[in-house]
């Protein structure tokens, strides 16, 4: 049997960071499901399939072949057989993974996938619904958050560093918004597991979340 780590929690929390950077301590694989969903609302974007379309999404999935790669242990997504990794960390295709992963044909397909890898490989693996739903067995579930001023502070940083002019009133508020709707959907809401154990990285560095993290995952 495989040895799975869930990290969930909200958008800016920094699970993408910190999950690779254990993964690397660990040698193990890191599984970023939110570039699947990010992958699936690029395919949508490109198809200019109407997104106030829930039934157009649900059909419109069938199309998009989602696969991973690991070389050296980074992921790289491909859409149909393009690897579009570099592709998928813009604002739009972000709020607009959180439109399509609304959709349940989307979300089983997606699952399916993420299931098929924790099977075969050691992994940690990061999302919304990772420890609730797609690996009710994991090992070690974390729940990993902090407050939406910090994220949205940590994210105008990352965008200012790449050059990119934002507002940060909108930042926050996109956020937030964000986090709305992947808490409130009705399949499988953003959550913490009944058995993850909560770590708030407000006042964290990230060594600081990721020694955190190893001890947990030392502990369990
Ligand atoms: O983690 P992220 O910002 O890359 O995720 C983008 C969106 O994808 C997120 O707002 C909701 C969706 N998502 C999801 O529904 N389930 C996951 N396991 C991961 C992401």
């Amino acid at each position: 049997m495989s040895y799975n780590i869930a990290i969930d929690g909200p958008a800016g929390a920094g699970k993408s960071t910190i999950a690779r950077a254990v993964a690397r301590k660990m040698n193990m694989i890191c599984v970023d499901t939110g570039a699947m969903y990010r992958a699936m609302a690029l395919f949508m974007l490109r198809e200019k399939v109407d997104l106030s379309d829930g039934d157009a999404i649900g059909k419109k999935c069938a199309d998009a072949d989602i696969s991973l790669g690991f070389e050296g242990g980074v992921q790289a997504v491909y859409l149909n057989g393009e690897n579009v990794s570099a592709c998928l960390r813009t604002e739009e295709v972000g709020n607009m993974a959180s439109v399509i992963s609304l959709q349940p044909a989307v979300r089983k397909k997606i699952v399916e996938l993420q299931r098929a890898i924790a099977a075969r490989s050691d992994c940690i693996m990061d999302g919304r619904d990772i420890g609730t739903c797609v690996l009710p067995d994991a090992q070690v579930k974390i729940y990993l958050t902090a407050s939406s001023e910090v994220r949205a502070k940590r994210r105008f940083e990352e965008l200012a560093a790449k050059g990119e002019t934002c507002d940060p009133a909108k930042i926050k508020a996109d956020i937030e918004e964000r986090d709305y709707r992947d808490m409130h959907r009705e399949h499988s809401p953003l959550r913490q597991a009944a058995d993850a154990v909560m770590v708030d990285t407000s006042d964290m560095t990230i060594e600081e979340a990721v020694e955190r993290i190893s001890d947990i995952c030392k502990i369990n």
